[in-house]
């Protein structure tokens, strides 16, 4: 089939190639020249395993273009996958997805299938559907369908190729045959309901996610003060196959551009309604408090970090990323540099878009920031260690090295990347999250 794919974010991209993968003629539209110009080199504008392969193995089927008009010439179906970024007071900003609806009413002269995949409001498809309406030049159909994403960073070619489920919100046969048509080749479950369910699902996934992610560091915080072990606990859980034993690993909290926002969105929607989301409420009070669970616990061992030299190990939100965002490198660097300490910090992939991130806010003290391609030189004679990030070369990381190269080791553990046991048995004065 003939595909247009709006935006190269995430979203958009990954959709983009494992539709070409699978088969499609895909037109990838974007604004930024920039990111066109990359693409049609072969480079992906974004950190993900896999994915420069694919879009190499399917160069014959992929076409980048800023020229939306062209693109959209003989498009059967139009994906819409721009961002929609938190507003200030939580709401998600639909400008670009509005935009782009009008853009593709202005354009397109043949009937199509506009299929919106950003993460959108409850209701956003009804209101995009008559802006593509009252719109449109000639009295050509325009059907709309409501298709949400569940890929993971750093696991987005595979969530994608090998998906979950393939929701479909639709309101007549016509546009439901040409999504089957779209995804003949996806061996995954296809759930067809209307618009606002299929909504309603994307943001009831995360939201429930990160739920699930609050309470076990709810339980954590519990397991400290009682003296059991989160780790055991949440096993022990797991095994429950209404529970299951995902997303059931305590820590510093969750960051990343999807939980923080769809909690905040979906709560927001709810008061606009009247209707007060408490479960989701309290998920992200948590959230606020664990991203700042070890600056409290270091306070046992220093009151401030004046004259100090701290260890960051992990800048980005999750492992097997470059992204930083709501990470919690950015809530606590800020903190430890105020507090007057000097930094060294450690990130595979993550530095460049660190240094970015804070040049352009208002942090003080970020040339007290030194940068290192090695666990060894970013430890050596610090006063103190954090790891926000749990990356394979930190978890696999040697750990009596802290009580050799550190000035003196002491490890907060924000990932629980190590045991209590292993720590105390080479000497580290060691704190994790929930034992
Ligand atoms: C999340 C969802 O997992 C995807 O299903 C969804 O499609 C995506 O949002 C989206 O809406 O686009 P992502 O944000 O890439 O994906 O990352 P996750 O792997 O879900 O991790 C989010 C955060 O939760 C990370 O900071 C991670 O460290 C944290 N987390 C995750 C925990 O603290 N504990 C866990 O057990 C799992």
């Amino acid at each position: 089939m003939e595909i247009v794919v709006v935006g190269t974010g995430y979203v958009g991209l990954v959709t983009a190639v494992c539709l070409a993968e699978y088969g499609h003629k895909v037109t990838c539209v974007d604004i930024d020249e920039n990111k066109i110009n990359k693409l049609r080199d072969g480079i992906s504008p974004i950190y993900e395993q896999d994915l420069e392969e694919l879009m190499k193995k399917n160069s014959k089927r992929l076409r980048y273009t800023t020229d939306y008009m062209s693109a959209y010439k003989d498009a059967e179906v139009i994906f819409i996958g721009v961002g929609t970024p938190e507003k200030k007071d939580g709401s998600a900003n639909l400008s670009y997805v509005y935009a782009v609806a009008k853009q593709i009413a202005e354009s397109v002269d043949h009937s199509c299938v506009v299929v919106l995949k950003s993460t959108v409001p409850i209701g956003t498809n009804d209101k995009v559907l008559k802006i593509l309406n009252d719109n449109k030049k000639t009295s050509i159909k325009i059907n709309i369908v409501s298709n949400p994403e569940f890929l993971a960073q750093g696991t987005a070619v595979r969530d994608t190729l090998h998906a979950s489920r393939i929701v479909i919100g639709v309101d007549n046969e016509d546009a439901e045959k040409v999504m089957r048509e779209v995804y003949k080749e996806y061996d995954a479950p296809i759930l067809v309901t209307d618009s606002r369910s299929a909504e309603m699902v994307k943001y009831a996934s995360n939201d429930f996610l990160a739920l699930k992610i609050s309470y076990i560091n709810e339980i954590a915080n519990l397991c400290e003060i009682v003296g059991a072990k989160v780790e055991d606990v949440a096993k022990g859980m797991g095994y429950d196959s209404r529970i299951g034993d995902k997303f059931l690993n305590a820590g510093i909290g969750y960051g990343g551009s999807c939980f923080p926002k769809d909690t905040k969105a979906l709560h927001w929607l709810a008061n606009m309604n009247d209707y007060e989301l408490k479960t989701v409420k309290a998920a992200i009070e948590v959230n606020e408090q664990q991203k700042l669970r070890l600056i409290k616990k270091s306070r046992k061992y220093y009151d401030n970090f004046e004259g100090l030299t701290v260890a960051i190990l992990g800048l980005t939100f999750k492992p097997g990323t470059d992204d930083l965002r709501e990470a919690a490198s950015i809530i606590n660097i800020p903190i430890i540099l105020d507090d007057g300490a000097n930094i060294k910090a450690f990130d595979p992939v993550g530095i460049e878009n660190f240094k970015k991130t804070m040049k352009y806010g208002d942090v003080e003290g970020l040339d007290r920031i030194s940068y290192f391609n090695n666990i060894d030189d970013t430890i050596k004679d610090t006063d103190i260690c954090f790891i926000f990030t749990e990356w394979d070369e930190i978890k696999n990381y040697d750990i009596s090295k802290f009580r050799k190269l550190m000035k003196r080791p002491i490890l907060l553990d924000g990932r629980n990347c190590y045991s209590l046991s292993d720590a105390e048995s080479y000497g580290v004065i060691y704190m994790g999250i929930g034992k």
